[in-house]
């Protein structure tokens, strides 16, 4: 019970709310979305900004809300378009479930974004943090939305070493009672103070407006808080891919549409053991899983991708194809490299599309280009 924010003296106050509206009004971040009153950019936005940087965001929520400007546009959205303008924010089940949440309110609601937050909770993709920042920011509910900037915030003041998700759910509630006009200014406030403010590391305690009423502050635990999510150093994965060239085309595959990179397009690529040399491997994987005999050539470039469990090595070789038909059950194309622009591939390969395998007339052809 001694967590319970009524029982704690140091819990978030309501009271504080205000301290940090004012704070919030004087230096809060100019996005796009600010003053937005659409619930459906509201929603693209807060489901781009998840594990992304606010500012990264921007330029693809313009281009996305340009090409689909309501819930009915993106509902019938080819998924390959909406994928491509997706292209480099990563994680993109997030993109195939807002396009699936679209379909759904348009077949449930009308078109119209349920308002609150449990209804949102049903959409596909939409979890507590996306469906709180939505139901405040667009509908004025008093609903939490604690990413991980807030939840810093949120630790530090109440001195907490590792705070549950209900503790700060009940202390976020407790502090837009402060300020039940504008739930959605408290929550932005939180999470802009801690991506601002109250940073990781050195935070400029002087600027914050909750400094006073800070527990962490006062009793010196402030680098410890909240305690540091241990991660070991993710493991690297090896692997070789081939572009395959046939007349000057070039086969490209379609992941599946559940997984790493789901429904993103690719070029075939092999696992290596610690001593198979890549130019074996994807000979043998090309002949063993498609039926193609290639000559695979020399290495064009060794591709480096950080995800977010472990570390990518790919070592890309060009290679032409000799004789063999792919299987029709594989979903493939061979592409001609104007048309690799309108693909989505993961951003490693839209590197080295851009770099090595199109004309600067195909790049004029992205989104945004
Ligand atoms: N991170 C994600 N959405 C945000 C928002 N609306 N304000 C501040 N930080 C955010």
């Amino acid at each position: 019970m001694a967590s319970s924010p009524k029982r704690c003296a140091e819990a978030a106050r309501p009271a504080d709310a205000v301290a940090l509206l004012a704070w919030f009004d004087g230096r809060r971040r100019e996005v796009p979305w600010r003053g937005e009153r659409d619930p459906y950019a509201i929603l693209v936005a807060e489901v781009m900004a998840q594990q992304t940087r606010l500012e990264t965001a921007v330029p693809f929520h313009r281009r996305f809300i340009d090409r689909f400007p309501d819930l009915h546009a993106l509902a019938k959205a080819d998924e390959d378009e909406v994928l491509r303008l997706w292209e480099g924010l990563g994680y993109y089940a997030r993109a195939r479930n807002l396009r699936r949440a679209a379909r759904r309110v348009v077949a449930e609601y009308g078109g119209r974004l349920p308002e609150t937050a449990a209804e949102l909770r049903r959409l596909p993709g939409v979890g507590p943090y996306t469906a709180g920042a939505v139901a405040s920011l667009a509908f004025g509910q008093l609903e939490p939305a604690v990413d991980g900037n807030a939840r810093r915030v949120l630790a530090r003041l109440a001195d907490l070493e590792t705070p549950t998700p209900s503790r700060l759910a009940s202390d976020a509630r407790n502090l837009l009672t402060g300020a039940p006009g504008r739930p959605g200014a408290v929550n932005q406030a939180l999470m802009d103070l801690g991506s601002q403010v109250c940073t990781p590391r050195r935070p400029r305690c002087g600027e914050c407006p909750l400094s006073t009423r800070c527990l962490a502050r006062r009793r010196g635990t402030i680098a410890r808080r909240p305690a540091p999510r241990r991660r070991g150093r993710s493991p690297e994965r090896l692997e070789a891919a081939a572009v395959v060239d046939r007349e000057g085309r070039l086969l490209v595959l379609r992941r599946p549409s559940v997984g790493l990179l789901g429904g993103l397009w690719d070029f075939p690529s092999v696992a290596l053991g610690p001593t198979t040399t890549s130019e074996t491997a994807l000979s043998k994987g090309l002949r063993e899983g498609f039926g193609l005999d290639c000559q695979v050539g020399v290495q064009m470039r060794v591709l480096r991708h950080t995800f977010s469990h472990f570390r990518l090595r790919l070592a890309v070789h060009r290679a032409s194809w000799l004789s063999g038909e792919m299987p029709t059950e594989v979903v493939h194309r061979w592409a001609r490299p104007a048309e690799l622009s309108r693909l989505a591939f993961p951003i490693y390969h839209r590197r080295l599309i851009d770099r090595e395998l199109s004309s600067p007339r195909d790049r004029r052809d992205k989104p945004g280009a």
